[in-house]
């Protein structure tokens, strides 16, 4: 089995390696390449050099190969990860800045941050689809790389590789439900429905019981629901209890977008936006996973929102690799899983896993409380792909203007503007 990591000098993948060997007596692993562009060559060889020091304390007969040849990594891959970021954090701090020029929300994966995130991006994921097609060993695309919702729809409207998006939020919400319940993981059942960082866990059981309403009390006596990277706003006790279904944490962004404006503003005068702060964590991380002494993952990625993405991602592939048919809640092609958006968009929901890939479980109607905003979403998703993958500006535009977070479509066209002139180098299509 071969396994190709796109965008393998992210600090992420030494938890995606300790994934690999801690399932090493499931998966039957001979291969796994690092791939990067040379501009991640320093990234490349520090966090290889871990990758291959880990795997050799491990004493697992896997090869570990460093490369910048993307065609050599795909050729005969089983899997490929992709993990990338196009433009770097440079380009992510400007996602996050030009919003805030506005008053408006400056994210990396979703409203305006997401949108030009996702115009970088897609263009360079059907690149790399083109040779999966072509040289792979009829490969699964696991894609990490961010706006996952958008960019494995991009994948599955305009290719025929088999992808699955993949985000830590699910299983970070089961694993803090399971720490406020005060259970194990493997005790808690949920369900989610909705988007990528637009999910939501229509109901939680322990064991057979219905736990909902014990869980969103927790979190409203300020019980931990939140990931490392979002400003944690208290969610408000009588929106939640009325809801009754518990969203995820990016909701926030949305449910008190007041809040987490005002927040975000201060936080960009004084500390930086969180990928000023990311530049200053890696600086330390980079410096530790230099060490030639270490060959565990260090304790200091804990610091990023990457959290347990190593378990989903190793997890989702033992299902395709042993047909296990476990329970793994992901991104794939909608099909009529949520009735009221379209077939062919990507929709984030628990699936069956095994050999053949996900099996979404029906979820039917959402709730009328939450289906207006999962639909206008998915518009400014579906527009954005479009514009991605075209370079048609009426669709950009018509893309922003459909985000709960733009207030306007003067604004919409500045914001646009800003946009495409400060990323014009990695924006080809337009
Ligand atoms: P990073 O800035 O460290 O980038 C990872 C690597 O990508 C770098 O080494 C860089 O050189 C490389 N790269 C840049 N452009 C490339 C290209 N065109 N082709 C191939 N490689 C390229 O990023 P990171 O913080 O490690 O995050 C990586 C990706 O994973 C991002 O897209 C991020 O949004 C995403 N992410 C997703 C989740 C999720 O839940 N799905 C969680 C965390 C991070
Ligand atoms: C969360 C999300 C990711 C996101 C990441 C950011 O875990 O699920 O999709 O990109 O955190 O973390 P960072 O440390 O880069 O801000
Ligand atoms: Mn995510």
């Amino acid at each position: 089995m071969k396994i190709a990591v796109i965008g393998g000098g992210s600090s992420y993948t030494p938890e995606l390696i300790e994934g690999f060997i801690l399932r090493a007596d499931k998966m039957k692993i001979d291969e796994i390449v690092l791939v990067d562009i040379e501009a991640g060559r320093e990234k490349l060889e520090i966090v290889g050099g871990l990758a291959k020091r880990m795997i050799e304390k491990s004493g697992l007969p896997i090869k570990v190969e460093l490369t910048f040849d993307r065609v050599k990594a795909i050729t005969n891959a089983d899997f490929v990860l992709t993990q990338f970021r196009v433009g770097g954090l440079d380009a992510r701090a400007c996602d996050e800045r030009i919003p805030l020029k506005y008053d408006v929300i400056g994210q990396e994966t979703t409203g305006p941050g997401g949108f030009a995130k996702a115009l970088r991006t897609i263009p360079v994921i059907l690149d790399i689809c083109k040779e999966i097609e072509e040289y792979s060993n009829d490969a699964w695309l696991i894609n990490f790389t961010n706006p996952a919702g958008m960019v494995t729809e991009a994948v599955h409207k305009y290719t025929n590789v088999k992808a699955i998006g993949l985000c830590n939020v699910p299983i970070n919400m089961r694993q803090m439900s399971a720490n406020i319940l005060e259970v194990d993981r493997d005790d808690v059942s949920m369900s989610f429905a909705g988007l990528n960082h637009l999910v939501y866990a229509t109901n939680v059981h322990v064991k057979g019981k219905d736990v909902m309403d014990e869980l969103l009390q927790g979190i409203i006596e300020g019980k931990n629901m939140n990931m490392r990277n979002i400003h944690d706003a208290p969610w408000e006790e009588e929106f939640l209890h009325a809801l009754r279904v518990l969203p995820c944490p990016y909701h926030k962004y949305y449910y008190m977008m007041d809040e987490m404006l005002v927040e975000e503003k201060e936080a960009a005068e004084q500390r930086g936006t969180r990928a000023e702060q990311v530049k200053e964590i890696e600086k330390e991380l980079f410096e530790t996973y230099k060490n030639p002494d270490l060959n565990v993952k260090p304790k200091e990625l804990e610091q990023r929102g990457g959290s347990l993405y190593s378990e989903a991602a190793v997890s989702l592939i033992t299902s395709i690799m042993t047909n296990d048919n476990a329970i793994h809640t992901v991104n794939v092609p909608n099909n009529g899983t949520i009735s009221q958006l379209p077939d062919d968009v990507v929709v984030e929901v628990t699936c069956v896993v095994n050999s053949e890939g996900p099996r979404p479980l029906q979820v039917g109607k959402l709730p009328t409380a939450v289906v207006g905003l999962v639909q206008q979403v998915k518009a400014f998703e579906e527009l954005t792909i479009e514009a991605a993958a075209t370079g048609n500006r009426h669709k950009a535009l018509l893309a922003l203007v459909n985000n709960p977070f733009v207030p306007s479509s003067k604004v919409a066209k500045q914001i646009l503007n800003d946009i495409l002139e400060e990323n014009k180098q990695y924006l080809p299509q337009f």
